[in-house]
């Protein structure tokens, strides 16, 4: 029989697993959920804007290989629907990417940058890996919820904010760390993170600015406390021959606009 210790060990390395099977799976639903605005029927079509960008994505790929397409296509309609993928519009992508249907839902379904169910206006995914937890994440979701009355995978009644707990978005260096939408913000305190959620209730969520992630306590960048300590000399830009990209090269510095955005 075992002894009460070993039992409670047992118990609370249960209790761990447990915790942290959730946390792997996320709870963000990668199956279907029929619903009036998420069915077959239910229409979805491109706007005339979109279907520009459409059309400059289809043209970077063989017309033998147009399902190459899908990602940024996909990407493309959620961003259109609001933040989330419905069945139409994937059927819709799968259509203009001539394949099956099934073979859309399975990327969707895969990459958890694309959800199936709707999400609020802030999408907020709080990163709860290994670098972020021990440098405080789950105070952050726990002031998240606490301040707004949400849990892990749910929306607030307004339809304003989604939390999800996510696995590591790469700011290891500058954790905690919480995505908003699109953009980063980073050295999170649990101070920092009620006034964050204070200014998106108003809508003056701050600008990241050219770094595409802000640092929630002063620094810039990646930079530590005692600021930058290396690197001190501007790089040299790498010399590059113009010529080279009228041959249908991408050149780096032009990505965003090559990309239809
Ligand atoms: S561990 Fe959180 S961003 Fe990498």
């Amino acid at each position: 029989m075992l002894s009460t210790r070993t039992s409670r060990v047992a118990s609370a390395v249960a209790k761990k697993f447990q915790q942290q099977s959730v946390r792997s799976m996320g709870t963000a639903k990668s199956f279907h959920l029929e619903s009036p605005n998420n069915k077959a029927e239910t229409y979805f079509d491109f706007s005339e804007e979109n279907y520009v960008r459409v059309n400059q994505v289809l043209q970077k790929y063989p017309d033998n290989y147009r399902q190459a397409a899908m990602i940024p296509l996909l990407d493309l309609a959620q961003r259109q629907a609001g933040g989330w993928l419905p069945l139409a519009a994937m059927d819709k992508v799968a259509q203009i990417c001539h394949v099956a249907p099934v073979r859309v839902y399975e990327v969707a379904s895969f990459y958890t940058m694309f959800n199936r169910t709707p999400v609020g206006k802030y999408f907020m995914q709080v990163c709860g890996t290994t670098p972020c937890m021990i440098c405080g994440s789950e105070e952050i979701m726990q002031t998240i919820q606490n301040h707004l009355g949400i849990k892990n995978g749910e929306t607030t009644k307004d339809g304003y904010f989604t939390l999800l707990e996510v696995e590591c978005l790469g700011a290891c260096a500058n954790a905690p760390m919480v995505q908003i939408n699109d953009d980063y913000y980073e050295c999170l305190s649990k101070d920092s993170m009620i006034e964050l959620l204070e200014l998106m209730k108003q809508d003056k969520l701050p600008e990241v600015g050219k770094w595409g992630s802000l640092p929630m306590n002063g620094q810039v960048s990646c930079e530590g406390p005692l600021g930058k300590r290396s690197l001190l000399k501007p790089p040299v830009p790498p010399k590059v021959d113009p010529e080279r990209f009228k041959a249908g090269e991408v050149d780096p510095a032009s990505v965003k606009t090559h990309m239809a955005y």
